[in-house]
């Protein structure tokens, strides 16, 4: 066995000390350290130095059309929101953090994730130390997963110690690999209980290790609580190659999934799903979710088009300006940066005139949706412009762009994919940034009118004059 060495580690921030110390020099904790005895996981250490071949002779270097047949292989997971986000699907010998708040659909999307895999014919192992085998079974049930080739493909493990769940892996060969949770896991030989930061880092790190040993893709899941949790998905980012949060209202239905790191791939996607009765339902095309569907038209509302990484959606951005002549008035973003909304605020009153500074803000996006791009800055002041002038803006009416300190507008990315999107909706106008000069814009789409205008004072006249 490995010499072992113990060192104190912060269960906050997970700081490395020598010796005991209070508070933690790092974070100011008080009593947060913890003595963990660091000793090297024999396994992967092994792989470790299997992997880190010692080559003699130089460096080798590579022509560029060779280097391709070394690009990761993907493992589509049969739930394409979930493929899209990753990049093409999980790589074999990797691991996948899967994050999100209790209750929000982990384990759903992965049972769903374990039944795509076993229906293209692998084999999945699901080690669980939340739930019995029983409980996973009444699940699966529910998703009508027990009559398909998930009844035979994926093998259930009520466990946690991850030498255990090792053991089980080198046995079963699966293609693929979930540890439900990686809070609940342990590493026997350390000390602390489940869910300490020494914990929950040295599982991740011996599980990364056998996902290479055995070239077997791996999936762990972590919760987070609403204060982003102590031993949470960010003392793991480091260990593992993607992380994927799973995002949502836990009263509403939509769910969203957003890599925050993908060693393979970009961290732009945007996964859309619906949970429902019988588990999670991709949203391949949000169409009109994001929108109201009333028909009449209310001031402090217009639809922006918007860019998910590869995916145009149209949006509905709400607004209300109200009361406050006492005290600190109030800002209230839902689904959207509040900060924001309090710049956009002062620039309406200095460069348009719409003085809204003293008055209480709300601001929400239509379906519960969270999103955080540049380009609804336009939008955005165009719907407080609106409530609190109480003039409408038109049905048909779209508008996105960047607002800058000066009043000025900035333009946005992939302008003709978003207003193809417009006009494939129906919407007729479509407000929008000046190009560059120099820049040729985009023929507009048919059926659409483009009006590009260069300051947000014309663009409140021009949204709010389409009565
Ligand atoms: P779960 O996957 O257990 O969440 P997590 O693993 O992130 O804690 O999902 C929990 C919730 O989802 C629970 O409140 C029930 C609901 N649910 C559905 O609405 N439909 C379904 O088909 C399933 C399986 C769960
Ligand atoms: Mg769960």
């Amino acid at each position: 066995m490995a010499k072992s060495k113990s060192v104190w580690l912060c269960q906050r921030c997970a700081f490395e000390a020598p010796a005991f110390e209070n508070p933690c020099r790092n974070c100011n904790e008080w009593n947060s350290l913890v003595e963990t005895i660091k000793e090297r996981p024999s396994a992967s250490a092994r792989v470790r130095a299997a992997s880190s071949t010692s080559t003699s002779g130089p460096a080798r270097p590579q022509a560029l059309k060779l280097a391709g047949a070394d690009r990761a292989p993907r493992l589509p997971l049969g739930v394409p929101e979930l493929d899209r986000v990753l990049g093409g699907g999980a790589v074999p010998g990797s691991v996948v953090l899967l994050g999100g708040e209790p209750g929000i659909g982990k384990s759903t999307l992965l049972l769903q994730a374990a039944a795509g895999i076993a229906a293209a014919g692998g084999r999945v192992l699901y080690a669980s130390g939340e739930e019995s085998a029983a409980q996973i079974a009444d699940r699966a049930e529910r998703l009508g997963l027990m009559e398909g080739p998930a009844a035979e493909g994926v093998e259930l493990l009520a466990e946690s110690e991850v030498g255990a769940i090792s053991e089980a892996l080198m046995l079963a060969k699966p293609t693929l690999l979930i540890v439900d949770s990686i809070q609940t896991a342990t590493l026997g030989g350390l000390e602390g209980p489940a869910g300490s930061v020494g914990q929950v880092r040295g599982a991740a790190d011996w599980l990364a290790g056998a996902a290479r040993a055995t070239n077997c893709a791996v999936i762990l899941v972590g919760h987070v609580t609403k204060e982003g949790s102590i031993a949470g998905p960010k003392t793991l980012e480091h260990l593992v190659d993607a992380v994927v949060m799973l995002d949502g209202d836990r009263h509403g239905t939509l769910r969203t999934l957003r890599a925050a790191k993908n060693r393979f791939g970009s961290t732009d996607e945007l996964g859309l799903l619906e949970m429902g009765e019988h588990g999670l339902t991709g949203i391949d095309d949000p169409g009109r979710a994001f929108i109201d569907d009333r028909e009449a038209r209310a001031p402090g509302a217009v639809v922006a088009p918007l860019l998910e990484g590869s995916r145009p959606m149209l949006v509905e951005v709400q607004a209300l300006v109200a009361g406050a002549a006492f005290g600190a008035p109030r800002r209230t973003g839902r689904g959207l940066d509040s900060a924001r909304l309090a710049l956009l605020a002062a620039v309406l009153g200095r460069r348009a005139g719409i003085a809204i500074s003293d008055r209480d803000i709300y601001a929400n996006l239509v379906g519960g949706i969270v999103l955080d791009e540049p380009a609804l800055d336009l939008p955005l002041a165009l719907a407080l412009a609106s409530s609190q002038s109480d003039r409408p803006i038109s049905r048909e009416t779209v508008a996105v762009g960047e607002v800058g300190l000066l009043g000025e507008l900035r333009p946005v990315a992939g302008l003709g994919r978003r207003l193809r999107e417009a006009a494939r909706h129906g919407f007729t106008r479509a407000i929008v940034p000046a190009p560059r000069r120099g820049v040729t814009p985009e023929p507009a789409p048919d059926g659409l009118k483009v009006i590009a205008v260069a300051t947000l004072r014309e663009a409140i006249s021009e949204a709010l004059d389409a009565r």
